[in-house]
C-alpha cells in the first residue's frame, strides 16, 4: 500500500505533542514528508524528528501547497490563520486536518466548508478527546438508548488557574479569543456528539474580563505567572443554548476563575432513562464515567473508569492522539468518513460565535 504523505503546517506545541508522535507511531500508513513553520528553525527540527530523509521544509504554508508529494495537510497554526490555509489547501487538492477550533468566526467556519465541499477531499478538526475511552463507552451507551431522552446537558471547561501563558493564546488579533474557544470547544463538541443534536435554535451568553487583566489573579496559575498587561481575551465565559427539540445545553468555560473543581473536556448528561457525568480535568486523579439512575426503587451511581477494548477502532487501547490519527488515515486510504465530521464541528464554531455575539450585543441570538 501506497503510504499518505503529510505536510505538517505550524510546527509549535500541539504539533510536537499531538500530531507529529502519532503520526510517526502509524508510519505503516504515513509518513512526513513537508514541514511549514514562519519561524524556520521550528520547521527544521521537527523534520529532523520527524521527517522522511528528503523531507521538504518551507517558511510560506503557500509553497508546501504547491508540492505535488504532498496528499494530506495537518494545520496546527494559531486560530484565526485556520480559514486562510484550509481554503488554500482544498483549492490545492489536499486532504485537511485542522487544529480545533475549526475557526474563531461562524463566517470563517462557512468559507471552510464551502471550499471542503467544492473539493472532494476529506476534512476534519482535531477534537481528539473523542477518541477517549470513557468517552467512547458513553457514546455507545447514549446511542443504545440507555440514558433515554437526553433533554439537558453541561459542557464543562473550567480551569480554576491554568491560563496557557505561551504563544498567542491571549492575542484577540490571533486567537480570536480565550477559553470558550480554546477549551469550551472541546467540552461543547462532546456534548453535541453525545445528545447526537446539531440544531441549535438560539444562544444566551456573557464573557468576563475580570481576572486576565488584574496583577494578583496570576499567582498560582499553573504553568507560572501570565503577563497581565498583554492579556486580551476573556477569562471566563457561560452560555446556554436552546435546541430546536427543546433541549438545552450549559456550556462553561475559564482559563481562571474563582472555583474549587477545575473540569474539562467534560459533561454533564441528563436523560430521561438515567443521567451520566464524564468528570476530567486538573481536580481529577483519572478520567472517569459515572452514571446515575433509579435502580429497585432506589437512587444509584456507577463509576467506571474504562480502559480501552471498547468497540470503537479495532478494541486498541491507545492515546487519544493516535486513535485519532489512526482514524482520520484510515478514513483517508478506505474513502470513508472521519469520525469528527465538518459539518458537526461547524455548528460548534456557530454556537460559539454566538456565545461571543450574545455577550457584545446584550441579547440573545437566534440561529435557528
Ligand atoms: N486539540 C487540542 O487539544 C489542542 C491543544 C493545543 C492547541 N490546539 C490548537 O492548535 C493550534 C496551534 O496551537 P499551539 O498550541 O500549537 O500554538 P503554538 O504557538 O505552540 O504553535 C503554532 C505554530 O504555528 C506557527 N505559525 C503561525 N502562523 C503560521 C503560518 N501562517 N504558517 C506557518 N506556521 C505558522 C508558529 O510559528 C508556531 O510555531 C491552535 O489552533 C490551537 O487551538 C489544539
Amino acid at each position: 500500500m501506497k503510504k499518505l504523505k503529510i505536510g505538517i503546517i505550524g510546527c509549535g506545541g500541539i504539533a510536537n505533542n499531538k500530531h507529529m508522535p502519532s503520526l510517526a507511531k502509524l508510519n505503516h500508513l504515513a509518513e512526513m514528508v513537508a514541514f511549514c513553520d514562519i519561524i524556520h528553525e521550528k520547521a527544521v527540527s521537527a523534520a529532523q524528528k520527524f521527517g522522511t530523509p528528503d523531507a521538504k521544509v518551507y517558511t510560506d504554508y503557500r509553497e508546501l501547497l504547491a508540492n505535488e508529494e504532498v496528499d494530506v495537510v495537518h494545520i496546527c497554526t494559531p486560530n484565526v490563520s485556520h480559514r486562510e490555509i484550509t481554503v488554500a489547501a482544498f483549492a490545492a487538492g489536499k486532504h485537511v486536518m485542522c487544529e480545533k477550533p475549526m475557526a474563531h468566526t461562524a463566517e470563517d467556519a462557512q468559507h471552510m466548508i464551502d471550499a471542503w465541499k467544492k473539493s472532494g477531499k476529506m476534512f476534519t478538526i482535531g477534537y481528539q478527546n473523542r477518541f477517549r475511552p470513557e468517552v467512547q463507552m458513553l457514546k455507545n451507551c447514549c446511542e443504545n438508548g440507555e440514558l433515554g431522552e437526553i433533554y439537558y446537558g453541561k459542557a464543562h471547561a473550567v480551569r480554576r488557574r491554568a491560563v496557557p501563558n505561551w504563544g498567542v493564546f491571549l492575542d484577540k488579533d490571533k486567537q480570536g479569543g480565550g477559553p470558550l474557544i480554546d477549551i469550551g470547544t472541546h467540552a461543547l463538541d462532546l456534548t453535541l456528539w453525545f445528545m447526537d443534536n446539531y440544531e441549535p435554535y438560539s444562544v444566551s451568553g456573557t464573557v468576563f474580563h475580570k481576572l486576565g487583566s488584574l496583577p494578583e489573579a496570576v499567582g498560582g496559575n499553573m504553568w507560572g505567572p501570565w503577563d497581565h498587561t498583554k492579556y486580551e481575551v476573556e477569562d471566563s465565559a457561560f452560555g446556554y443554548v436552546k435546541m430546536k427539540n427543546g433541549a438545552l445545553i450549559y456550556i462553561e468555560a475559564s482559563w481562571a476563575l474563582n472555583i474549587l473543581e477545575s473540569k474539562e473536556a467534560s459533561a454533564t448528561l441528563c436523560g430521561t432513562k438515567a443521567g451520566a457525568e464524564i468528570r476530567s480535568g486538573m481536580s481529577y486523579p483519572v478520567d472517569n464515567l459515572i452514571f446515575n439512575r433509579v435502580k429497585a426503587g432506589m437512587l444509584v451511581e456507577e463509576s467506571l473508569t474504562p480502559k480501552g477494548n471498547v468497540a470503537y477502532f479495532e478494541g486498541v487501547h491507545e492515546p487519544p492522539g493516535i486513535a485519532e490519527a489512526r482514524q482520520w488515515l484510515t478514513a483517508i486510504i478506505e474513502d470513508r468518513e472521519p469520525l469528527v465530521k465538518p459539518e458537526q464541528t461547524f455548528v460548534v464554531t456557530k454556537i460559539l460565535d454566538a456565545v461571543y455575539r450574545s455577550a457584545r450585543e446584550g441579547k440573545e441570538i437566534i440561529l435557528g
